[in-house]
């Protein structure tokens, strides 16, 4: 598997969550100490920003810059489907790879801010809206090896 290093940190993550949540008797998934596990179990991580269900931090694999991602339980799997979705041979030239995932966290390629032009969102939302992909706007999309990518997106 690969970068299983991190994949072990990020189960860490999980069990620190899961006993917080128990020693506190919560339902929910706790945003706001994630932050700080994240940044107790990756020290080098960054804090890269937050939509309405995923907090996301930036982590280092040897040169590689990747995010974790964090949410509640069934909105990771979701977005595991979600990217399942596409077809093997065609996921990543459109997708952000997701290498795994673990209850609560998921580790994706890394993608620049840059401006997105309106008319790759529209590309790429005509390409994966075949698949059931929705969502594909100017927000979930990051420049990830140089090319347009989805980095998130919803399932119809
Ligand atoms: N692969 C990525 N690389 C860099 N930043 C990302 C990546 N994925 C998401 N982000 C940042 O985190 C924000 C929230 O992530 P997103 O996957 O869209 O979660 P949500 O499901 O909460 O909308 C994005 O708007 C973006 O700023
Ligand atoms: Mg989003």
């Amino acid at each position: 598997m690969r970068h299983a290093i991190l994949k072990k940190r990020a189960e860490m993550v999980d069990v620190i969550i899961d006993h917080y949540k128990r020693a506190r008797g919560l339902r929910n998934f706790p945003k706001r100490i994630v932050a700080d596990v994240v940044g107790l179990m990756f020290p080098h991580s960054n804090f890269e920003g937050r939509g309405f269900f995923k907090e996301v931090h930036s982590v280092r694999s040897r040169a590689r810059k990747l995010v974790l991602k964090l949410s509640h339980a069934k909105s990771t799997r979701r977005d595991w489907r979600v990217y399942q979705r596409l077809p093997a041979g065609i996921r990543n030239r459109y997708f952000a790879k997701i290498y795994w995932h673990t209850k609560y966290c998921s580790l994706q390629k890394y993608g620049k801010k840059v401006s997105v032009p309106k008319l790759e969102v529209e590309k790429l939302r005509m390409c994966v809206r075949k698949y059931g992909l929705r969502d594909i706007r100017a927000d979930n999309v990051r420049k990830v090896e140089g090319r347009f990518k989805i980095v998130d997106a919803n399932p119809s």
